[in-house]
């Protein structure tokens, strides 16, 4: 493609979305960023030529209808805008959840010309039947059935032809107005476009590039491979390229379709349980989830299995994540305010700087206190999740996109799992999954193994201590440099600033060196008095010292 024609590609492409938008009544989209939409002659005499029976429909649902219409780049940026709560209003979420990809199939010899071009052989030299009717068509690509020379049944997916040409054209026309946004817009920078768009246009290359989307189906493959109740199908890579994936062809029903499960005499309840355990298995044992439960892309096979297909969005928790979304349940099932906020920050929820201002902890305060009901016993981290993060955004936060998908993904597996089962209960599920991760940390140190409580949480203050510490100095240091430029001259505060700072230091050295002598006395390290570590004696006496010291000074101060 030369520039020139590249820049009539860009035009044409960019008047069409300008035509979509105004035929739905959105052309103020194009006013907000300042840029005149395109009008033809006679709608600038007439004015625009918006259908009269999309103007009954509410801003949210012509907003869907133009997007589908504007096909799988905007089908797809809708449907990671309808996770963002902290970005869109609720009418808006729910209209764009219910974003549509289906368009009509395209030919057989269109599928036909792009699997021989991939495969670099005939369609007939590799499948012995290859059904010219697609099962199901979107705007990326569809499926197709058909039988290898093998003998295997199989689903070819197939891309439709032009479409990365069209998807990069609109990831260019989008990163353009994020850039013009973030120029232009007052106070579009908080939202960030750009990195949105860079963000966005990541994850919807790996749409438009199948390899993905066949690596992570082995990976769930292999994850599940023993499984009793889940099945994943199998890739072919010999048959498998950027535009072609074959898969074992997997029979089963919608798992929607609840009367035909029942008339297939399976147990919709065991279904139901055996869906939420593989999303428990799914987060807190492998880290890697499917990120888009609809009830299309989960079957159910004959013998009651539960059959994932679909796998181009996948999410991935890291231990880190993991670690910190058990200790935000179990924070709040203890009221430990201290541990969520930290927890909070550890994974970028809160920022350490206290940017979102004093409400945010007071909100958390709140949230804690209310949230959980001894009586439910165990936290369902669908609602945990979408309530904390709900506060969070109340409270001015931003959320980072891994947790809205996870949140979203819980949701979405919430809404099939009721429907099979009114009283599907997560929480009672969860349970096993988060008692075994606190129990495999546990056995990390063989400290945490002889105590009970009192010393985990001693460890837990060891590890944050250093940081804490620094978290301190570093707002006092703060603290002074806004008093030098503030108070020039007033170096009696400085002083005091001074003394409080040294104060506050050795109090964090003396509780350090209690809390570190205390986990040494806990070992038999030697040499030792009476079975307890020198060491730690050492620790103590020090400790009691500085301690005394410290005392002494704040008495003939006397400011206490
Ligand atoms: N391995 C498979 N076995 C059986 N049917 C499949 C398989 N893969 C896809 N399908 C059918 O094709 C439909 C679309 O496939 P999917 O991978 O979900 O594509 P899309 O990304 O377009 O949603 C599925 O809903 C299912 O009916
Ligand atoms: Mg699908």
């Amino acid at each position: 493609m030369g520039l020139l024609d590249t820049g009539y590609v860009y035009a044409r492409r960019y008047r069409e979305i300008s035509n979509v938008l105004l035929k739905h009544g959105l052309g103020y989209f194009f006013e907000r960023f300042g840029i005149r939409p395109f009008r033809s002659l006679r709608e600038r005499l007439f004015g625009p030529s918006i259908k009269e029976q999309l103007l009954v429909l509410s801003e949210a649902e012509r907003l869907r209808l133009a997007l589908e219409e504007l096909g799988p780049t905007f089908i797809k940026f809708g449907q990671i805008l309808s996770t963002r709560h902290d970005l869109l209003p609720e009418e808006h979420i729910k209209e764009l959840s219910k974003l549509q990809d289906r368009v009509p199939p395209f030919s057989y010899q269109d599928a036909k010309k792009v699997i021989e071009k991939e495969l670099q052989k005939n369609l007939d030299e590799v499948f012995i039947s290859f059904d010219p009717e697609p099962i199901a068509a979107a705007s990326i690509g569809q499926v197709h059935r058909a039988r290898l020379y093998e003998g295997d049944d199989v689903a070819v997916k197939v891309m439709r032809p032009g479409i990365e040409k069209i998807v990069e054209t609109d990831l260019f026309i989008l990163m353009n107005l994020a850039k013009f946004a973030e120029k232009h817009i007052k106070g579009s920078r908080f939202f960030n476009p750009v990195g949105f768009i860079e963000e966005f246009s990541r994850v919807m290359r790996q749409e438009i590039y199948y390899i993905h989307e066949a690596q992570n189906a082995d990976r769930f493959y292999s994850n599940f491979a023993g499984s009793t109740t889940v099945r994943i199908p199998k890739v072919y890579w010999k048959y498998t390229t950027k535009r072609v994936l074959t898969q074992e062809f997997l029979e089963g029903i919608k798992i929607s379709h609840i009367p035909q499960i029942e008339a297939s005499g399976l147990d919709r309840k065991k279904v139901s349980t055996d869906l939420a355990n593989a999303y428990l298995k799914m987060i807190f044992e492998d880290g890697f989830y499917h990120a888009d439960p609809h009830p299309g892309n989960i079957l159910v096979s004959l013998e009651g299995k539960i059959i994932f297909l679909d796998f181009g969005m996948a999410g991935y928790i890291d231990p880190l994540l993991r670690k910190n979304l058990v200790n935000l349940m179990i924070a709040t099932m203890r009221s430990d305010i201290d541990l969520l906020i930290e927890s909070l920050e550890e994974i970028g929820l809160v920022s350490e700087a206290g940017s979102e201002g004093p409400e945010i902890r007071v909100n958390l305060e709140d949230f804690i206190n209310t949230y959980y009901d001894v009586s439910t016993k165990f936290i369902d981290p669908t609602d945990f999740l979408r309530d904390l993060t709900d506060v969070l955004i109340r409270s001015g936060g931003r959320i980072p996109t891994n947790i809205m998908l996870l949140s979203k993904t819980l949701m979405m597996r919430d809404e099939i799992n009721r429907r099979l089962d009114p009283e599907h209960n997560f929480a009672e599920l969860t349970e096993p999954y988060v008692k075994k991760m606190i129990e495999e940390r546990g056995t990390v140190s063989y400290i945490m193994n002889e105590t009970e409580k009192s010393l985990s949480d001693f460890a837990h203050l060891m590890r944050i201590f250093p940081k804490k510490a620094i978290n301190i100095l570093k707002k006092t240091e703060r603290g002074r440099l806004g008093l030098e430029l503030e108070h020039r001259g007033l170096e009696t505060a400085i002083e005091e600033l001074d003394i409080i700072s040294n104060r506050l230091s050795f109090s964090l050295i003396i509780a350090a060196l209690i809390v570190g002598s205390s986990l040494i006395t806990q070992t038999r390290m030697s040499p030792s008095l009476w079975g307890v570590p020198l060491l730690g004696i050492f620790g103590y006496l020090l400790a009691g010292i500085i301690g005394m010291g410290l005392v002494i000074s704040i008495l003939r101060s006397g400011k206490w």
